[in-house]
């Protein structure tokens, strides 16, 4: 399984920091936030993967992580998204490199407790469709600006809905998915959304809409320090207190 890190956007939600820097590059603790995931999928047992940015600091995160080599990557690759066309147009910039292997795609702007090495171990048994990460979240304030999944009575999911006003659940959708190869078939088909940009909710749609969706309940902290500045300081907060992608 090869691995796909997203790090473009504009980070509008993290200005005026992000005029300066991109949002990836921020510190978390004592390291810049990308470390964190490439991090989380070394510790998945994943060891080639494609870094995926945009706009004005692309070459920092070269001066970063050069080859990889001494991060615990065999192969890093990188992507440059030339517009911010949205999630799944910076993903679809992966296809040549992930080729006919299933994909484990981070947003770099997530941080995580534990390792999901269970899950990208459980996909890997699973050999198709999708697979998402769900944290659980009680406060609906905080669900209406992420991705909210909706349940049918055994408890799959009916359908992702994007930044709802009303949360369906009390769970949300963290920016951790496993994707087969038909990936790119499916963003292929895609149209933009009213921002203009093709989504990732669409894409985890399509495999809802097919039975072909499963999904795991990460366990511990789970943030996405892109969110808000307070979000960003909680996300700090945890991390420098307790540590993360820990086994
Ligand atoms: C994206 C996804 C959303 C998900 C979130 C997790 O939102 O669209 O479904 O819950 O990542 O970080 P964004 O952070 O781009 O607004």
């Amino acid at each position: 399984m090869k691995g796909v890190i997203l790090a473009g956007g504009t980070g509008t939600r993290l200005h005026p920091l992000t005029r300066i820097t991109n949002k990836h590059l921020l510190p978390i603790y004592d390291r810049p936030m990308i470390s964190y995931a490439i991090e989380a999928l070394v510790s998945a047992g994943i060891n080639e993967m494609m870094l995926v940015t945009g706009g004005t600091h692309a070459g920092e995160f070269l001066r970063l992580l050069g080859s990889g080599h001494d991060h615990g990557i065999d192969r890093l690759s990188y992507g440059y998204q030339d517009r911010p066309g949205g999630i799944a147009e910076a993903l679809g910039l992966a296809e040549h490199f992930i080729g006919d292997e299933p994909v484990l795609v981070m947003l770099a702007d997530n941080i995580v407790e534990h390792t999901f090495r269970p899950t990208v171990e459980r996909f890997a048994h699973q050999g198709q469709g999708a697979r998402i990460l769900l944290s659980q979240e009680s406060d609906p304030v905080h669900l209406r600006h992420l991705g909210v999944p909706e349940f049918d009575d055994q408890q799959r999911i009916r359908r992702i809905h994007e930044k709802p006003d009303d949360p369906p659940s009390q769970y949300a959708v963290t920016g951790i998915y496993c994707y087969s190869p038909d990936v790119f078939e499916v963003i292929g088909a895609l149209v933009p959304s009213g921002r203009g940009e093709l989504e990732i909710t669409d894409v985890n749609n399509y495999y809802v809409e097919r039975g072909a969706m499963e999904y795991d309940v990460l366990q511990g902290f789970w943030g996405d320090a892109g969110e808000s500045i307070d979000a960003y300081y909680v996300v700090n907060d945890f991390v420098r207190q307790h540590g993360a992608n820990k086994g």
